[in-house]
């Protein structure tokens, strides 16, 4: 086959395999067998493999993933994406209405969806194209997530039909379906790791994974639900949704107009009925004002639309004996006390323990064993106790002493004035927290270490291999090959078996290996100090640049860097004293662990702000004050908490207090609006 030949071959595929595709992910109605669908598909990579110059980003080939992001690539939004106004409460949906209606008078139309409970995305075409997708990030800046959302099926590559903008966004929520959720759940206890607590959090992680081929494994799902920049020629959201369908977009047929709280209601009981039978989780109603117009003039504050409200569903509750209450150490040190119950159906799965959170919870509760209690489940998997069925209660009952010593190692707990949690204090001994320290430090956002997961992490604790994350260096292959371990089964986890082949055994060194590579910032952050979260890390190695200036800071030069308060500086001092952790230090940087920052680390868009220190003050209607904050650093400006001489500009947002004002103008400091600073940046 010469080059013509092979397009016009992989055109007409293409066009088979996108209508074969829409028919099966969108209309749920099937054209051909999944035999033949896999067919055409693979013909097709073949061809592209062949001839890689009719590769094209919108080819159903993409739909198998096989594309790496090694990073994903901070993108700033053209429209903010901000987010809804949650209300549990019927009195406050119809308070709601009531406002609308006075403010855009008798024509009140309302569209009623479904809130999805996934992640969100922006999806940007150019000429009908795919050509970037992007998380909502902080609601200002989202990571460009594209190569992982062309595996999604029910995303269009190329759109059908006619009359879409040169350029446009359109917005919905991924989702993982619930069957799909429980699939990855149990490949995941087969192979030892831990499982997602909900498919929301699976799709969030599943849209993070490097490989795009195993996000394709994952059968992520995507529902449309707003054109942030409007398409020209609707009038109403409903339009322009139905109009996004006629291009391929997914959109939900659980889609209402209502005129009045009474089909508002409606709409939002037969959802609430149905939604056991729907593939997904929803976790409640999404009401918007139809008309596009209209939404403009009701504008948006900071954080919401005020033509919008979502009423969420009440978790479901149910009343259960409790029998006693065991205490779990968490990585940190501290006591979580977990309640034993009377096992009972609730929300389609059996429970029998639930978190009572703390010793607070647990005396404000006045909760006692034996006591008939109320356990709730929300989003998450692990319920919890909300209130005492006191009818219930016998005298004889026996009122709940928290532990005083640590469950684990016995250690006498403590507790920080001001705090709530109990805390072990044997930080280098207390097994929960060593592992604990441990998958903290293999976790994504810190060493990222992913060859090594929880359960493998316990097996090389259980087996005496590894007491403190410096051991981890220490691993040799020898050592690994062949160690095997059976989990005896619990309420949480079925029985599982974990063996160390060769292939395990690689990749395990391999991720030790690259840790290596990891920046400064984030080995701060891997460290586990308390209160010492990412962007604490980032400000301590902005401010720092290195591990031996953070050693011998004291307390004055610890405040100084931003973010850090008096609590988060006494923590990374009581971490410097002890002396196991300076050795842990000292092990780590001998492996070659990075301490120090390295220029390239700071990886900047631009220096247009280079030099310039800006103080923010007031507040901001369509970004949040982190959102600034960060785009000022990646562009090379720095951020200042008060003003002083060395202040180039005030940032001003709305309700500017006028001690500042006053500040900046004896110091001669101009003081700019967001649009000022945006000016500069373009
Ligand atoms: S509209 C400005 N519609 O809920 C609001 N959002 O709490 C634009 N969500 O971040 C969003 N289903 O991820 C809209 N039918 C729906 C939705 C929906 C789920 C999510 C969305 C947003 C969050 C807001």
């Amino acid at each position: 086959m010469n080059l013509t030949e092979a397009g016009k071959h992989v055109q007409e595929l293409t066009a088979l395999i996108r209508q074969h595709n829409h028919s099966y992910y969108v209309l749920s109605t099937p054209t051909i067998s999944d035999y033949e669908f896999d067919q055409l598909l693979e013909e097709l990579i073949n061809l592209e493999k062949e001839f890689p110059e009719l590769a094209s980003p919108d080819s159903p080939s993409h739909r198998v993933g096989g594309e790496i992001t090694k990073d994903f690539k901070p993108v700033k939004h053209k429209f903010p994406m901000l987010s809804l106004n949650n209300t549990y409460s019927v009195e406050e949906v119809k308070e709601w209405e009531e406002r609308i209606h006075k403010l855009i008078g008798k024509n009140a139309e309302y569209v009623c969806e479904l809130k999805y409970d996934g992640v969100a995305i922006g999806l940007t075409y150019r000429n009908g194209i795919l050509m970037q997708a992007v998380t909502r990030g902080d609601g200002v800046q989202g990571d460009e997530v594209t190569a992982n959302v062309r595996t999604i099926h029910s995303v269009p590559l190329r759109l059908n039909g006619a009359g879409f903008p040169d350029e446009f966004e359109i917005r919905g929520e991924i989702i993982l379906p619930r069957k799909s959720f429980e699939n990855l759940n149990k490949i995941k206890v087969d192979e030892g790791d831990e499982p997602f607590a909900n498919p929301r959090n699976a799709a969030s992680g599943s849209l993070k994974l490097q490989d795009s081929k195993e996000v394709a494994k994952r059968r992520l799902d995507c529902y449309l639900y707003s054109l942030p920049g409007n398409i020209p020629g609707s009038e109403t959201h409903y339009e322009s949704l139905m109009t996004a369908k006629s291009w391929g977009f997914n959109i939900s047929g659980y889609i209402a107009r209502c005129k009045t709280i009474g089909d508002i209601f409606e709409f939002i009981d037969n959802c609430n009925t149905a939604r056991h039978e729907f593939p997904f989780d929803i976790d409640g109603i999404v009401i918007k004002v139809n008309s596009l117009v209209q939404q403009q003039e009701l504008g948006n504050t900071s954080k919401s639309p005020r033509w919008a409200i979502a009423y969420k569903f009440k978790a479901e509750r149910v009343a259960t004996k409790l029998l006693s209450i065991d205490y779990q150490v968490g990585r940190t040190g501290a006591v979580t006390p977990v309640a034993n119950l009377t096992p009972v159906l609730l929300a389609g799965t059996v429970v029998k323990r639930a978190t009572l959170h703390n010793a607070d919870i647990i005396a404000n509760l006045d909760v006692r064993i034996g006591d008939i209690v109320f356990v709730e489940k929300g989003g998450e998997i692990i319920p919890k106790i909300v209130s005492v069925d006191l009818d219930h209660r016998n005298p004889s009952f026996i009122r709940v002493e928290f532990v005083n010593k640590c469950p684990e190692c016995g250690t006498s707990l403590t507790r920080k004035e001001g705090e709530i949690a109990w805390y072990c204090p044997n930080e280098v001994n207390c097994p929960p927290q060593i592992k604990g320290k441990l998958e903290h430090f293999i976790s994504r956002k810190a060493m990222n270490i992913d060859s090594l997961g929880e359960g493998k992490i316990e097996m090389l604790f259980d087996l005496n291999l590894v007491h403190s994350v410096a051991d981890l260096y220490d691993l040799t292959y020898d050592q690994l090959l062949g160690l095997e371990k059976v989990f005896a089964q619990t309420d949480e986890k079925k029985e599982r078996k974990i063996s160390f082949r060769e292939k395990t055994v690689a990749n395990i060194l391999n991720g030790i290996e690259s840790s290596k590579s990891v920046g400064f910032d984030r080995v701060l952050f891997s460290l586990g100090i308390r209160y010492v979260g990412e962007t604490v890390a980032k400000r301590l190695t902005v401010h720092f640049n290195s591990i031996d200036n953070l050693l011998i800071a004291g307390y004055k030069d610890l405040i100084e860097a931003e973010e850090v308060g008096e609590k988060i500086a006494q923590s990374i001092l009581d971490f410097f004293r002890n002396p196991k952790n300076i050795e842990i230090i000292h092990r780590l940087r001998s492996k070659g662990i990075q301490f120090e920052m390295k220029e390239a680390q700071q990886v900047l868009k631009s220096d247009k702000l280079k030099g310039m220190t800006f103080v923010i003050t007031g507040t901001f209607d369509q970004f949040s004050r982190d959102g600034i904050k960060k785009v000022i650093e990646e562009n090379g400006g720095k951020n200042a908490g008060s003003i002083s001489s060395k202040t180039t500009f005030v940032l001003a947002g709305e309700n500017m207090g006028p001690e500042k004002r006053k500040k900046a103008e004896s110091l001669g400091v101009p003081i700019i609006s967001i649009d000022n600073l945006l000016q500069m940046l373009i």
